[in-house]
């Protein structure tokens, strides 16, 4: 495993969907030392979304947390509702490829992850992924700046 640079705790949120692979997640990262926020859901019973992902979106935009991770039952109404954000870069990820390159090619600061798609083994894994790998820069920043401006249409 490589360590991972960011020097704010991880911003966590999930539905009633993704209530227990955000618990997974959250114990996971507490064993590597990696601080979190959890943003709720605090448990399965039902609840909305929307109002999970704005929660820990809002601490991405004010800098509170560099990252997010978002777990829904698909991990889909989570990265729809985060890339509705200013300043939100979402990635819904099953697999540890697009968790490495959304970070290094798309500067992407929120993963979100399906609790009826992915198991906690192979989420934590895409987790690890995504958290140890670093945005390139370079020719991928003229991409986000035009990706960025998007947001203004
Ligand atoms: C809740 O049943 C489910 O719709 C939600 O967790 C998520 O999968 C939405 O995208």
């Amino acid at each position: 495993m490589s360590e991972i640079k960011t020097t704010k705790p991880i911003a966590l949120a999930a539905d009633h969907g993704g209530y227990e692979l955000k618990e997974a997640i959250k114990s996971h990262l507490a064993e590597r030392g990696v601080q979190t926020v959890d943003y709720g859901t605090n448990s399965t019973e039902s609840c909305d979304y929307p109002d999970f992902a704005a929660k820990a979106c809002t601490a991405v935009q004010q800098g509170d947390s560099e990252l997010a991770i978002l777990c829904c039952g698909t991990g889909v109404g989570m990265s729809m509702c985060a890339n509705k954000m200013h300043g939100i870069r979402a990635c819904c990820c099953s697999d540890t490829f697009s968790a490495e390159f959304t970070r290094r090619h798309n500067d992407a600061n929120v993963l979100c992850l399906g609790g009826r798609v992915v198991g906690a083994g192979l989420a934590c894994t895409i987790v690890d992924t995504f958290l140890e790998a670093e945005y390139e820069g370079g020719r991928h920043q003229r991409r986000v700046d035009k990706m960025m401006a998007l947001e203004n249409r």
